[in-house]
């Protein structure tokens, strides 16, 4: 009997019983996959036409069945949704559009008699400005200590009119606006202007943070997602840069050295401080509490944000931002289990979140690659603007090939909500239905986000928004296309993607054992091949032709595999022992 920290597999049953519901285990998370849920596009329970908390309590049972360990739910706190719920007015409650503490407690209770446990979202570098802080300090004007909370600053010229830098936000447009009291004061936000920055040198936010993170912890939660993770601590101290400069500074180059140039915003040493003081906090609890941070930085700076006197684990974009090409993954790779072994935490590999294009879209475009752009959005609206059609074939092909092999790798895996559907991103939303900040920012010159958002169908056969919901609209328009992919399709196709991701993670729960790889030398041009400690390989062909089959007995491949060969774009797992 193959055997893991917790559950057992059954070659009797054949399936996966997640035995271990007593989460005890404080190593959990280390090859874990995890589920990330955008709770209002996952299920809709009462048919407002927005996901809910008691929707996905509904579907603990296919969450089982997939065979995930956590989910992580993007956020769902009260908010006014001008960024998704990334704008956030209350820390520690749900937003009644998507249910209520109860709700919340009866889903961490029902996915736990599952065995799966809950992550959440926290968003430290910024609130939403209706904020209770953030509303105060509008309001006590300047110079009072509720504005020392944010980050406000006096705009320049004679009239205060003009913003204090000429710095951009993430999502277009300036970064910094009026303060709303006309006191010639301006506030900054590194994202929608919805979305003012907390002062992180302030003891009051500090503070805050920790009771946050206590909150969720006493309620049950085994772990974090850390929204933005390298930016939080900033030096605003004069001479600001301005923005030429600055913005040379991303993603692979935030610290210039050579320049002396230091992000004032992003990635500081001083952010760390601020997670070890965390770290206590998810020390209280038993097992830990764990977390992960988004942080979009160079490689070489992404074992801090993973480090045990910190967050534990960070994420990884290097593979998510590969083209379909065994030499940039072998490197990616390479890269990933160094800093690993540097940070002791374990590697992460993501393909798909909601930031992004849903991977079985992006490859089926033509290569693209822009090494200063961090979110590989930006090319792809860019391609679909200048009319290149998808080849969703293709885009699937290596989409599933792609997801065997970081399903293959040692450390965890963050799977987003419909990839196990094989979902394509819905590029066709008519304007005046896109919700993303993106969007309305850059007056229609991007897409944005929310093509990877629209609600999961459920049900084909002319179920009533594909079963997201069986009330109003779902709110993002579905293509009638969804059908093909519905779950209730899906599930009775023994080749369905839905079927691939629960046998493969079902068959990871015996690859996994000590977080090591091995090469296997010899593997032709465009193939990877390597081998896990308990004996059993993993081989890509990211080539267009078949190549011939390792020895092994074939436990899973991406497509079918026929007489001795390794069909072209496709991954398999061999097992000799
Ligand atoms: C990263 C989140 O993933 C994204 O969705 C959000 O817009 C920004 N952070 C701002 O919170
Ligand atoms: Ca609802």
């Amino acid at each position: 009997m193959l055997q893991r920290t917790s559950g057992a597999y059954s070659a009797t049953q054949s399936c996966w019983s997640n035995a271990d519901t007593s989460f005890t285990d404080a190593d959990w998370w280390r090859q874990a996959v995890i589920y990330q849920i955008y709770p209002r596009s996952f299920k809709d329970n009462n048919g407002d036409g927005i996901g809910d908390l008691k929707g996905i309590t509904s579907k603990a049972g296919y969450l089982q069945a997939l065979g995930v360990d956590a989910v992580w739910l993007s956020p769902f706190y009260p908010s006014a949704l001008k960024d998704g719920g990334y704008d956030v007015a209350d820390y520690r409650n749900v937003d009644p559009k998507i249910g209520t503490l109860e709700d919340f407690d009866e889903m961490v209770a029902s996915l736990k008699d599952v065995g799966v446990r809950v992550m959440v979202d926290i968003v430290p570098n910024h609130c939403s400005d209706d904020h209770e802080w953030f509303q105060a300090a509008v309001k006590a004007g300047k110079g009072s200590p509720e504005r020392e909370r944010f980050i406000f600053r006096d705009g320049l010229g004679e009239n205060k009119d003009q913003p204090p830098t000429d710095w951009e936000c993430t999502f277009g447009g300036p970064a910094w606006s009026p303060s709303g009291a006309n006191d010639g004061q301006w506030y900054y936000h590194m994202f929608d202007s919805s979305q003012p920055d907390w002062n992180w040198n302030h003891p009051d936010v500090r503070e805050d943070f920790l009771k946050t993170l206590r909150f969720w912890g006493d309620r049950g939660v085994s772990g974090f997602r850390i929204d933005v993770a390298h930016a939080l601590v900033k030096d605003m101290s004069e001479p600001l840069p301005n923005w030429a400069d600055l913005s040379k500074l991303t993603y692979h180059k935030l610290q210039n050295g050579n320049a002396g140039l230091i992000h004032p915003l992003m990635d500081r040493d001083e952010v760390h401080d601020v997670y070890k003081s965390w770290r206590r906090v998810f020390n209280e609890y038993n097992p830990p509490l764990m977390a992960v941070a988004e942080a979009w930085v160079a490689p070489d700076r992404q074992s801090r944000y993973a480090s045990a006197e910190g967050l534990g684990q960070t994420f990884s974009f290097d593979i998510l931002l590969c083209n379909f090409n065994a030499g940039e993954y072998r490197k990616t790779i390479e890269h990933g289990l160094k800093a690993s072994e540097e940070s002791k935490s374990s590697t992460t590999w993501v393909l798909s979140n909601h930031d992004v294009i849903r991977h079985a879209t992006r490859f089926g475009f033509p290569d693209v690659r822009n090494e200063n752009l961090p979110i590989a959005v930006h090319d792809y609206n860019k391609l679909v603007k200048a009319g290149k059609a998808v080849d969703v074939e293709t885009g699937l092909k290596r989409a599933k090939a792609a997801t065997l092999l970081i399903l293959g790798l040692p450390g965890s895996t963050y799977i987003y909500q419909g990839e196990e559907l094989g979902l394509q991103e819905v590029l066709e939303i008519p304007d005046a239905e896109r919700q993303d900040p993106i969007f309305i920012r850059t007056k229609g010159g991007e897409f944005g986000r929310d093509g990877c958002r629209v609600p999961l169908p459920w049900s084909a056969g002319g179920a009533k928004n594909f079963g997201f919901g069986d009330g109003q609209k779902a709110h993002l328009p579905q293509p009638e296309w969804f059908d093909v992919y519905a779950v209730s399709e899906e599930d009775k196709d023994s080749d369905s993607t839905l079927n691939l991701y629960r046998k493969a993670l079902k068959s990871r729960r015996i690859l996994q054992g000590e977080e090591k790889l091995e090469w296997v030398p010899g593997a032709p041009e465009g193939v990877l091949h390597f081998k896990r400690p308990n004996g059993w390989e993993v081989v890509l062909n990211t080539t267009k032709d078949a190549v011939d089959l390792p020895a092994g007995e074939v436990v899973i491949s991406s497509t079918p595999v026929t007489e001795g060969k390794l069909p072209a774009e496709t991954t398999v797992w061999l097992r000799n022992n």
